[in-house]
C-alpha cells in the first residue's frame, strides 16, 4: 500500500471519527438516566473499526465530484452506525456468540445482552435520523438515501443475509447460495455505502450504476477475504477470535473453495470492481487503491 494511499485514509478515518463526534452530540453528565447507553455505544463507536464503509461513501463522492461535501458526513455516520449495530448484534450469544470485537471484549461482554441489543437498535435508528437531517440536500436526495440505507439494512440486505448465514450453520449449502448470503449479509451495505456518496454527490444514473457494480464485486469480495482472514489471520492483528467460522460450522468460501480457491475468487472479484470503474479518471483513483486494500488487508 502506498504511503500517498496510507495518508489519505488515515485523513479520512480521521474525517469520519471528528464527524461522528459532532453529529452525534457531545457531553451527558453522569446523573442522566441514558449515561450508561450512551458510553456502551461510544465503547464500540470508538473502538478501532477501519471505516471501511464511511471511506467508500466519502470516496464514491470524491468520484463524482472535487466539492468538499459536509452531507457525506452524515451518509458516511449513518453507514458506520448500521455497520457498527450489525456487529454488536452478530457477537451476540443467539448469534456467532463472538466474546471479542475490534480488539476488546465484545459489548454484551463488556456490559450485558440486553444493553447490547438495545445499543444496536438505538444506533440503527440514529443512522436514519442523522440522513433524514442532512442538511445542504434536497427532499429528494434524503428519501433517497434513507429508501437505499433501509433496504440495504433489513430484511432484503444485511438481516436477509444474517438469517440466512444463521439457518445454514450446521449445513451445507452450495456456492450459489453462498455467494446470495455473502451479498446480502455484507455486500448489500457496501453496495448502499457507494449509492449514499454517489447520490450526496449529485452522481448521473450512469454513474451511480457503475459504482454499484463496483460495489457489487468489492462487496462480495470484503466477505471473501473476511472468511479468509478468519483461517490465515491471527486473534492480536483482526480483533476479534480467529477460527470462529470452522469452530462454529459456519458455509464460509474457504469450506466450499478451498484457501487457494477463495483467493482467486477475491482476485477475480476485484479485477471485475477495478473493471466497473473503467468510466471514470482520476478521481476514483482513491476507490481503486480501496479496493486493492479490501483485498489484501490482514484484519
Ligand atoms: C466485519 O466488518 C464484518 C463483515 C461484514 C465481514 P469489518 O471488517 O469492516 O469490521 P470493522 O468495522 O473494521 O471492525
Ligand atoms: C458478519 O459476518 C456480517 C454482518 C452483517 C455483521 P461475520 O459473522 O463473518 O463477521 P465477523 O467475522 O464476526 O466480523
Ligand atoms: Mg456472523
Ligand atoms: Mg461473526
Ligand atoms: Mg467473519
Amino acid at each position: 500500500m502506498s504511503e500517498l494511499f496510507q495518508a489519505a485514509l488515515e485523513a479520512i478515518i480521521h474525517r469520519n471519527k471528528e464527524a461522528m463526534g459532532r453529529l452525534l452530540g457531545g457531553g451527558i453528565t453522569s446523573d442522566d438516566p441514558l449515561c450508561g447507553l450512551i458510553e456502551a455505544a461510544r465503547y464500540s463507536l470508538d473502538s478501532g473499526g477501519k471505516r471501511v464503509r464511511a471511506t467508500l461513501g466519502y470516496w464514491a463522492a470524491a468520484a463524482v465530484t472535487s466539492d468538499t461535501l459536509p452531507a457525506t458526513d452524515y451518509a458516511s455516520c449513518a453507514l458506520e452506525l448500521i455497520h457498527t449495530y450489525s456487529l454488536i448484534h452478530d457477537d451476540l450469544p443467539a448469534m456467532d456468540d463472538d466474546d471479542l470485537r475490534r480488539g476488546k471484549p465484545s459489548l454484551h461482554k463488556a456490559y450485558d445482552e440486553a444493553t447490547a441489543i438495545l445499543v444496536g437498535d438505538g444506533l440503527q435508528a440514529k443512522a436514519f435520523e442523522l440522513l433524514a437531517d442532512a442538511p445542504e440536500l434536497s427532499a429528494q436526495q434524503r428519501i433517497a438515501m434513507v429508501k437505499v440505507l433501509a433496504k440495504a439494512a433489513g430484511p432484503a440486505g444485511m438481516v436477509g443475509g444474517q438469517f440466512i448465514d444463521i439457518q445454514a450453520t450446521d449445513s451445507d449449502i452450495s456456492l450459489e447460495q453462498l455467494k446470495a448470503m455473502h451479498s446480502l449479509k455484507t455486500g448489500a451495505l457496501i453496495r448502499a455505502s457507494l449509492a449514499l456518496g454517489g447520490i450526496a454527490a449529485g452522481a448521473s444514473e450512469a454513474q451511480l450504476a457503475a459504482l454499484d457494480n463496483y460495489g457489487t464485486h468489492i462487496g462480495l469480495a470484503f466477505q471473501v477475504v473476511d472468511d479468509i482472514l478468519d483461517v490465515e489471520g491471527d486473534t492480536a492483528t483482526l480483533g476479534k477470535t480467529q477460527g470462529k467460522d470452522s469452530e462454529a460450522n459456519k458455509p464460509t468460501y474457504v469450506k466450499l473453495m478451498g484457501l487457494k480457491g477463495a483467493k482467486a475468487e477475491a482476485q477475480r472479484l476485484l479485477a471485475d470492481a477495478l473493471e466497473a470503474l473503467n468510466g471514470f479518471g482520476e478521481s476514483a483513483d482513491l476507490l481503486r487503491d480501496l479496493a486493492r486494500y479490501i483485498v489484501e488487508r490482514d484484519r
